[in-house]
């Protein structure tokens, strides 16, 4: 899986994106601390033990390098950033059910925001799958010689 570049540069802005989410009943905000539990619980249900421990580090940053989105209170999609290396964005999901309403590219761009905000120019998709995903949805493009990147030697 290569790693993938964005230029942060070229953002959209992310408030329309939010906005015809919310006439949908769909919000997207960050996860404050004390929803924590509840995250890691969809994280693992959803997507596995690995993805919900790559987000928990995102709770380390103020504020959390993390967004959620949520429906009838019930959360169905994250996406977390500068989680599992500085400067990386993943990873991200949202619940098959959920998926092609644009849940996903708001996720993406909020955090794609948040990493801009701190400084960054281009950001990194780290090991991304859906590759044609990110060409389409933020003009990434892949980074020569970045596979396998950090994922080396793993656990079993
Ligand atoms: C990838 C994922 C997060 C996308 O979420 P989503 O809410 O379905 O995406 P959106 O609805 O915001 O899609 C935005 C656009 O990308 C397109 N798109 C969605 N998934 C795509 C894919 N796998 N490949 C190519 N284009 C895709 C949509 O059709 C949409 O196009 P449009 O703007 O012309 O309508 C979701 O499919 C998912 O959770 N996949 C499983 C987990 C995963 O692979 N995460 C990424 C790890 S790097």
């Amino acid at each position: 899986m290569s790693d993938m570049l964005v230029n942060l540069l070229n953002l959209p802005p992310l408030e329309p994106l939010v906005e015809s989410l919310r006439v949908e009943g769909i919000v997207v905000r960050r996860p404050n601390s004390f929803e924590m539990t509840p995250l890691r619980e969809y994280i693992v249900r959803e997507f596995g033990t690995g993805w919900a421990d790559e987000a928990a580090a995102g709770f380390a940053n103020k504020p959390a390098s993390l967004f959620i989105a949520i429906h009838e209170k019930k959360i169905v999609g994250f996406a977390a950033y500068d989680c599992t290396r500085r400067d990386f964005f993943g990873p991200t999901g949202v619940t098959s059910a959920y998926r092609n309403k644009g849940i996903g590219k708001a996720l993406l761009i909020a955090s794609l925001w948040g990493l801009r905000e701190i400084g960054y120019v281009y950001g990194i998709i780290g090991g991304a799958g859906p590759k044609d995903y990110y060409v389409k949805t933020v003009g990434a493009t892949i980074i020569a010689g970045s596979n396998p990147g950090i994922y080396t030697d793993l656990l079993g």
